[in-house]
């Protein structure tokens, strides 16, 4: 079943539709498999109608006539064989474009353009045409000068008119069938792996969050050194804590430093310790992190940002396991766990001779990824509503729920800044939501509501020539299936309706080289991403 109310926030089918209203003066009608139309509500007396006939038509009198026309058509769609056809409408000299929603053998409803002349009315036409409707108890002057505003179109503007038109019930057929999928992918998903939602305090249900489960109940009685690497705010402190309190060392301590929040001095008796008047303001002795954590574990966070003196240290007490505070002759021997994390490519690194390559073996005897939150959609769900239940709980507030449109929201903005991210906007929405319960997309930070919007359609034209306005659309539709694909041009020229050939000479025609589309996307994420700051309330 299409969730026909959705079309209207789809931009490349608004783009359609006011394309159509505004170059040809068509009423652009969905109907369903019932013949219904589904954006059309009779008490709804603010539409403004684009097309002077149909406003005529929806008036009470001929209102069913009309609605009856549509559900023939739509019949007539169920059994017709062709993509599209042109029809007459219901008076008999207007005519309509119907093209079928339609996707293997399932059949959705209709587009139904309505409508235009395809030659200039005869005083005899119009005599017919009186009769017919003054019979249904029409006001015919009201009809007459409708008719008279209609557009007579050529061959060629018909041709057009009837390739948007089929656009538009693809575009239809796209959207359905991609929301479908994706949640077929995630049940799938949600049946595969079982119901292994969390492991400690970290939530996630996707493949190589079980992966990763898997590969922490393993190492469990380990003892060994692990590097963490991820992107910021995926979720390496969490993990490193989880291996922590799994870990035969649970009941000692668990030390975190970050090693980029200090300058090298500082760092250095922060992990070592000092002796008094060891340097100014060394007033008493004073334990390194390393002691403190003694029997326990120490978590080097961002060990990327370490010295290469402090990585001489750190690789002597992993090898020898004693070390010597700052200003202090003595050897102390320490028993620590470490667990190193950092966001950076140590590897290219070493290549670069800023991380030492004998440090790095050191650490990474066991390594840990953790993908982004990009990589890993399916846990979107979960975590959302793992925050907002924390959220709701920790302030005292009935539960909240997202709409269905919010989490769809959610779901398709690419989230460069992770959990972290993805957790400020929840704790947004559940104070900006009131004492609403549903939160609505309206609520959600504008670069997540309109990222769609953005990187859909931009200014698709609707004055100037009609072959530009339509390359220019040819072009976005095309670039966005290239991404939507992942650059897979069978599927894509599939999904269009054109050859393979076809869609790659389009593709060089437009400049749509892959690498340049990844930059731009890349660009456009770190903007988004920069403009988050100022955001979140
Ligand atoms: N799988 C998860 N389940 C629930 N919460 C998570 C998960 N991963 C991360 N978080 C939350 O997201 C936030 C960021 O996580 P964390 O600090 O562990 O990430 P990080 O990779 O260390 O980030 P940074 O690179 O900024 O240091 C934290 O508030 C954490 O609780
Ligand atoms: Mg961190």
């Amino acid at each position: 079943m299409i969730n026909w109310e959705e079309l209207k926030h789809i931009h490349v089918i608004r783009k359609l539709q006011s394309i159509l209203t505004q170059w040809f003066s068509t009423e652009v009608f969905f109907v369903d498999e019932r013949g219904v139309i589904r954006n059309f509500d009779p008490t709804d007396r603010q539409r403004e109608w684009k097309n002077p006939l149909a406003a005529e038509y929806v008036r009470e009198k001929t209102r069913e006539r009309f609605f009856k026309h549509v559900s023939e058509m739509n019949e007539a769609a169920l059994k017709s064989n062709k993509k599209a056809f042109v029809a007459k409408g219901p008076s008999g000299f207007e005519q309509v474009i119907v093209s079928r929603v339609a996707h293997g053998n399932d059949f959705y409803g209709t587009v139904y353009a309505f409508c235009y002349l395809d030659h200039q009315v005869d005083p005899a036409e119009k005599a017919q045409a009186k009769t017919l409707l003054e019979g249904w108890g029409a006001d015919w002057n009201a009809f007459d000068q409708a008719f008279s505003k209609l557009r007579v179109l050529s061959d060629g503007e018909r041709k057009y008119l009837a390739e948007l038109v089929d656009l538009v019930s693809e575009e239809i057929v796209t959207y359905h069938t991609e929301i479908a999928s994706r949640q077929e992918r995630i049940d799938a998903l949600t049946n595969e792996i079982g119901n292994r939602y969390s492991y400690g305090n970290m939530i996630g249900k996707s493949k190589p969050m079980q992966e990763l489960y898997g590969l922490l109940e393993k190492i469990k009685t380990s003892e060994s050194t692990i590097l963490i690497n991820g992107e910021n705010g995926t979720g390496k402190e969490l993990i490193a804590k989880a291996v922590h309190y799994n870990s035969t060392r649970k009941d000692n301590a668990f030390v975190t430093v970050n090693c980029s929040a200090f300058n090298e001095n500082l760092l250095d008796s922060e992990l070592f310790g000092h002796s008094k008047g060891s340097f100014t303001g060394a007033v008493r002795d004073k334990k390194g992190l390393f002691e403190v954590a003694h029997r326990g574990t120490l978590f080097l966070d961002e060990i990327g940002d370490m010295s290469p003196t402090m990585q001489v240290k750190l690789l002597r007490v992993l090898q020898e396991g004693t070390l010597t505070p700052v200003g202090s002759t003595d050897q102390k021997k320490v028993d620590v766990r470490v667990l190193a994390a950092t966001n950076k490519d140590l590897k290219a690194m070493i290549e670069d001779g800023t991380f030492r390559e004998d440090l790095y073996y050191r650490i990474n005897v066991i390594n840990l990824v953790v993908p982004p939150l990009r990589d890993r959609k399916e846990d979107i769900p979960v975590l959302i509503d793992h925050f907002i239940a924390r959220g709701c709980k920790e302030k005292d507030i009935p539960l909240k729920q997202l709409a269905k449109r919010s989490m769809e929201k959610f779901y398709d903005y690419p989230w460069p800044g992770n959990i972290r991210e993805l957790e400020n906007e929840c704790e947004r929405v559940i104070v900006l939501a009131g004492d609403d319960k549903m939160v609505g997309p309206e609520l959600l930070s504008t670069r997540i509501r309109d990222h769609g919007e953005n990187s859909k359609v931009q200014g698709v034209r609707v004055a100037g020539k009609l072959k530009d306005a339509l390359e220019e659309l040819e072009m976005v539709m095309i670039k966005e299936g290239l991404k939507r694909t992942g650059w897979n041009k069978s599927r894509l020229a599939k999904e269009l309706g054109i050859s393979r050939a076809g869609l790659i000479m389009k593709v060089e025609k437009y400049g749509l080289d892959k690498r340049k589309l990844m930059r731009q996307a890349a660009a456009a994420a770190a903007a988004a991403n920069g403009s988050s700051n100022g955001e979140v309330a």
